[in-house]
C-alpha cells in the first residue's frame, strides 16, 4: 500500500492504494466520485474520462499512483457552487450521457 495525494476538483485528496489501483477505482471507491463511470475497463469506451493536469485521460488506463501530485477534474467538479449544471453536464443529461447520473452531486 502507498499513500497518494492529489488535488481533485480543486480540493486536496489522499488515500492508501495498492500499486495496481486504477485512478478510476480510486476516484469511485476511494473518494466516492461515482460520476466517473467504468464502462469497458479496457480503454475503449471513454466512460471513465477525467482531466489530469488539464489533459483528458481514460482513468481506467492510469494508475492512481501516476496521478500523485496532479490536479484531477471529474464531472462532479463541473457543477456550479449552487449545484446547477454547467453546459457539459446539461448536455450529458439531455442526451443520456453516462456521467449525468451523478452530475448534480458537487464534491
Ligand atoms: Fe471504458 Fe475506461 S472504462 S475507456
Amino acid at each position: 500500500m502507498a499513500q497518494v495525494k492529489m488535488t481533485v476538483n480543486g480540493k486536496p485528496a489522499s488515500g492508501e492504494v495498492e500499486g495496481r489501483t486504477l485512478l478510476s477505482t480510486f476516484l469511485r471507491d476511494g473518494l466516492g466520485l461515482t460520476g466517473t463511470h467504468v464502462g469497458c475497463d479496457t480503454g475503449q469506451c471513454g466512460a471513465c474520462v477525467v482531466h489530469v493536469d488539464g489533459v483528458a485521460v481514460k482513468s481506467c488506463n492510469m494508475l492512481a499512483a501516476e496521478a500523485e501530485g496532479a490536479s484531477v477534474d471529474t464531472i462532479e467538479g463541473q457543477a456550479g457552487a449552487d449545484g446547477s449544471l454547467n453546459v457539459i453536464q446539461q448536455a450529458f443529461q439531455d442526451h443520456h450521457g453516462l456521467h449525468a447520473a451523478s452530475a448534480r452531486r458537487a464534491w
